[in-house]
């Protein structure tokens, strides 16, 4: 009798037996389920990062757009109205090239500077127009009143004066307004997230 035989007989497993080899067979199988699990999961994951991208960007810091060219504002200290234009993303949609915005600039006889105001009122976020007449500002909504450089004019609906914003003259004359919205209805000025 050999050692093979005598291991069967006594009931023991033998190398290479139906128990090694429903073991080997066990191994196989759930290395296959988890590379398989692996190679879904990787692309799951891929996929979840995509779908949650846009709320991740909406956090992203106000940036710098262009808006016109330094010769596009006279230099007479009277404000100008520019649209605001970037793409957007709204959700999961993205929308190219749309205006999400305007701005007033302003320029002093000479000056290189260029002073920006954001064209939405603080008091509930209506356009603010220009009064050449008066030289102010107004808001066709409820009546709020700004002086020339946007300060408030009381009595008045809105709580604070017009929101500055940050402006860039490049050497190449194109003009860049660091564009954010704001909360409004109250007094101080909190950029919105
Ligand atoms: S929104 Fe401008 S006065 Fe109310």
């Amino acid at each position: 009798m050999n050692r093979h035989q005598g291991n069967a007989d006594r009931g023991q497993p033998v190398s290479g037996g139906p128990a090694a080899s429903g073991r080997r067979n066990f191994l196989a199988e759930f290395a296959a389920m988890v590379c398989g699990g692996l190679a879904f999961l990787a692309p799951v994951g891929a996929g979840v990062w995509m779908f949650l991208d846009p709320l991740r960007r909406r956090g992203a810091a106000a940036a710098f757009l262009p808006v016109t060219e330094l010769s596009g504002i006279p230099d007479d200290g009277v404000p100008r109205q520019f649209p605001v234009v970037a793409d957007r993303v709204d959700a999961w949609t993205g929308f190219a090239a749309e205006p999400i915005g305007a701005v007033y600039l302003c320029r002093q006889k000479g000056s290189q500077t260029v002073e920006a105001l954001s064209a939405t009122c603080p008091h509930a976020g209506c356009f603010v127009e220009i009064d050449k007449a008066e030289k102010c500002f107004r808001c066709p909504c409820h009546n709020s009143r700004f002086t020339i450089d946007g300060g408030i004019v009381a009595p008045s609906p809105s709580p604070r004066a017009m929101d500055g914003l940050e402006c860039q003259v490049g050497k190449n004359g194109a003009v860049a307004v660091k564009w954010q919205n704001f909360y409004t209805g109250i007094a101080e000025k909190v950029a919105r997230p």
